[in-house]
């Protein structure tokens, strides 16, 4: 059986998942989006392109087939604005028909609220889905019933639509009647039944990537509640909506080499300094999706032990180790609080502060230099940046098969990687 890979964001998002997808899909043949909406932006820096998708999975800047699977909140506008950005796109698309349409009374009732949310609709429509009544599935919008649909929809929305405003609900109703027969024509043809297009592509022996949305922190059972997203972010989310057998795929964790959040919500290392400034800076922290500014913070072990134990991390892939260099850093190996201390991620960080180990310090270095190191494998990363990389190994017991020392796919080391960091995983032992 082909090895297929699910990747998924370690920490809150923006921690490089596009990348990471791109630079593996080369040997895939299907790429599946398994959560989220277009409130995730992932970018990809390839061939001297740089290309945003926020629902199309990145697969497609490689022209491997994509899936949209059941738990994907879906703009059918954002999917179209996407599959523009990659032109000449030949593989197949399918979406699932159990994936919720968002419609445009989700983006009118999603106003970034208390949460500071994406504004892109996905609360409100992962509220809908749990009524079980009120919900358009893509199957719904492409059924001849749909114009009953919307319509015993729109009546149970009517008194929360008049709150914001709307004075004629016939119009309201005829104009989004008339916008999502539109899209209906255009994604009919991609409707499908996105799981089982991917266990018959597994069966073949075909490779298959999952691409997780967000992060492990914002998942709506699992992260810092109730400053999350609304779907499910982790690996075992993915295995359960996508309906595939988790012992078919490898995890692979994307741990950012410092955290970020965008959005309210509580952010234990965050650095309101002049360090945590230049890494906004260096890092280019601002999102791919609403350009808000992204609150960087120091590297949190405590965090990403947590990440790793509740998605099964097989491996990590660290990215953004440049944005790093020449500045000297230190990372959260616990948390106190009233002299009581843990190194398990507390579900209510009230009044925890991170206890810091040792500090790191590596020079800055040049693309060519980059491009080097990545020829000749992890042994010829400077010792600095090493050392920092195998203490985050040894903290969460999960080897690194891939660092990332820029946002192009090919300045990645992939090279002795795994067999040298697993070596200080054995000594650990
Ligand atoms: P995603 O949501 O996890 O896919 O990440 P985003 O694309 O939202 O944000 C990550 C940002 O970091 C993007 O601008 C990437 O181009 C960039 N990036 C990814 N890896 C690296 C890296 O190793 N170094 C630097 N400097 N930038 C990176
Ligand atoms: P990618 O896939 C970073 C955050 C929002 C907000 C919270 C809830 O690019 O990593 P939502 O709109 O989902 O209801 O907002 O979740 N958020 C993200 N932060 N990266 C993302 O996606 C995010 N998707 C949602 O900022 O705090
Ligand atoms: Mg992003």
């Amino acid at each position: 059986m082909a090895e297929n890979t699910i990747i998924i964001g370690a920490y809150w998002g923006d921690e490089g998942k596009g990348k990471i997808v791109d630079l593996l899909a080369a040997d895939a043949d299907w790429v599946a989006r398994f959560n989220g909406g277009d409130n995730a932006g992932h970018t990809i820096v390839a061939e001297g392109k740089k290309t945003i998708l926020h629902i199309l999975p990145s697969g497609a800047v490689q022209g491997k087939n994509v899936a949209i699977g059941p738990d994907v909140f879906v703009n059918p506008e954002a999917l179209l604005k996407d599959l523009q950005s990659v032109k000449d796109y030949k593989g197949r698309i399918v979406v699932d028909e159990r994936a919720h349409v968002i419609m445009p009374y989700h983006l009118t009732l999603d106003d970034g609220g208390k949460l500071g949310t994406t504004k892109r609709g996905i609360g409100p429509a992962a509220e809908d889905r749990a009524s079980r009544t009120r919900d358009i599935t893509f199957s719904d919008l492409i059924s001849e019933k749909f114009k009953e649909k919307l319509h015993g929809v729109l009546k149970e929305k009517e008194l929360m639509l008049r709150n914001t405003g709307l004075n004629s609900m016939a119009d309201y109703e005829n104009e989004i009647y008339r916008t999502s027969n539109e899209y209906a024509s255009r994604v009919r043809q991609l409707t499908g039944n996105a799981g089982l297009e991917l266990h018959n592509a597994i069966q073949r022996g075909e490779k298959v990537i999952l691409e997780g949305a967000q992060g492990a922190l914002l998942d709506i059972v699992h992260g810092t509640r109730p400053y999350v997203t609304s779907s499910n972010t982790t690996a075992g989310g993915a295995f359960a909506n996508l309906g595939l057998n988790p012992r078919h795929f490898k995890v692979v964790g994307i741990a950012k080499a410092y955290p970020t959040r965008v959005g309210e919500g509580p952010f234990p290392t965050e650095l309101k300094n002049e360090l945590g400034r230049r890494i906004q800076e260096d890092g280019h922290e601002f999102g791919a999706t609403t350009g808000r500014p992204r609150k960087a913070g120091m590297p949190d072990f405590v965090a990403l032990r947590y990440s790793a134990r509740i998605n099964s991390f097989d491996e990590i892939a660290v990215t953004k180790l440049d944005v790093l260099a020449g500045k000297e850093f230190t990372a959260a190996v616990k948390y106190e609080k009233g002299g009581e201390t843990t190194e398990n991620f507390p579900f209510r960080l009230e009044g925890w502060q991170p206890v810091y180990g040792k500090t790191y310090y590596f020079e800055s270095f040049t693309e060519a230099e980059a491009e080097r190191m990545c020829k000749e494998g992890y042994t010829s990363l400077p010792e600095g940046m090493r050392e920092y990389l195998e203490d985050v190994a040894a903290a969460i017991k999960t080897p690194i098969s891939m660092v990332s020392l820029s946002p192009k796919r090919e300045i990645t080391v992939v090279k002795d990687a795994l067999e040298e960091t697993r070596k200080c995983l054995t000594w650990l032992m």
